[in-house]
């Protein structure tokens, strides 16, 4: 294991106004992407897509680096350029998810555990072959109150594999992106998701250091903590931004370089609003890791719902996308106002 290697890449992938741009999404939930703006799911349109997104100029301004799924790794763009290539001509690290999803947690009636285990040696080091430098697993933590859901086994479950997984990914030098995500779905309040969402990071960490995985060699990437979105009172930008931060306080140790938000369902602006004001908050109080956005809704959907499917509209789209991830970055740094969502280079 090549300790300095591991160090330097999580700590360029959470660098100073960069963030992560996730564009991961299994064939079927890219196809659920591409139907909502009435494209159809074919390799050829996703390649389009992708190539939308990742071909954008400038975009490595922004983006640290980007998550791809199996199918993206291994394509090229109709000139011919594959996808890890043009990705290092805008100076972005390539990244892989490498779980095979969340299944049914057996005995555990709505509940999921993540798997992708078997055979994940190898398969890292066929992606290390593409250029790979860090991967992503995400298990999924579900709130409900009536079922009393999350269980302590689904949590413990799904820490212990994404501990295994970790383990795997340092032991081949590829930093792992750690997503434990519970879900915004529901209508539990945002101190039922605090405390969830502490016992699930504590109980993270711990499978973590049992396992030895080396936290300066990790990204963490939560959900922030929210009330779910049936609960009838929403928190302010603020409270958001204060409950997600004690939680990282009380859970995350300070050798982890950076934590790198997914969006979870927010809209852009959410998603934007809420990491800046942290970052506004972090600066009166020294936090030791770097916090900014690992995103694929938040990201891309400004971009998705200008294109849809018209090869006249790749420019605006482009653009669409490069100005939510200036937001984005502006936001991770605490100099984002709302005045700026009006402000796309025309
Ligand atoms: P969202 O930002 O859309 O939540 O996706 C992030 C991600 O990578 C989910 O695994």
């Amino acid at each position: 294991m090549d300790y300095e290697l591991l160090i330097q890449t999580a700590k360029s992938m959470v660098a100073t106004g960069r963030g992560i741009l996730a564009i991961d999404e299994s064939t079927p939930t890219c196809g659920k992407r591409l139907q909502s703006v009435g494209v159809e799911n074919t390799e050829s349109n996703r390649i389009t897509y992708r190539n939308l997104l990742l071909g954008t100029p400038g975009l490595g301004d922004y983006i640290s680096g980007a998550i791809l799924y199996d199918e993206t790794i291994r394509q090229s763009n109709s000139e011919g350029v594959t996808f890890p290539d043009l990705m290092q001509q805008q100076n972005i690290i390539i990244g892989i998810k490498v779980d095979t999803g969340a299944k049914e947690f057996a005995l555990h009636p709505g509940e999921k555990i993540t798997e992708g285990l078997d055979g994940l040696r190898d398969r890292l080091e066929e992606y290390k072959n593409f250029g790979a430098k860090f991967c992503k697993w995400r298990a999924v933590i579900t709130i409900d109150n009536d079922r009393a859901l999350p269980g302590r086994s689904c949590i413990e479950a799904n820490a212990h594999a994404l501990a295994r997984y970790a383990a795997l990914c340092q032991e081949a030098n590829l930093v792992p992106i750690v997503e434990p995500e519970v879900l915004l779905d529901g209508s539990h309040s945002i101190d039922t998701c605090y405390q969830v969402t502490v016992e699930t990071q504590r109980t993270v960490f711990e499978q973590l250091y049992r396992q030895d995985v080396l936290f300066e060699g990790v990204v963490l990437k939560p959900s922030m903590v929210l009330a779910g979105k049936g609960h009838d009172r929403q928190a302010s930008v603020q409270e958001v931004a204060e409950q997600t931060i004690q939680c990282l306080q009380q859970t995350v140790p300070a050798a982890v370089p950076g934590v790198a938000f997914l969006s979870g369902g927010q809209t852009d602006e959410q998603a934007t609003q809420h990491l800046n004001s942290m970052n506004r908050l972090a600066r009166d109080m020294d936090l030791p890791w770097r916090l900014t956005f690992s995103y694929a809704r938040a990201l891309q959907h400004p971009a998705l719902t200008t294109w849809k499917g018209d090869p006249g509209k790749i420019d605006a789209a482009r653009k669409a996308l490069l100005h939510r991830a200036r937001l984005n970055s502006l936001a991770s740094k605490g100099e984002y106002t709302d005045q700026m969502e009006q402000q796309q280079a025309a």
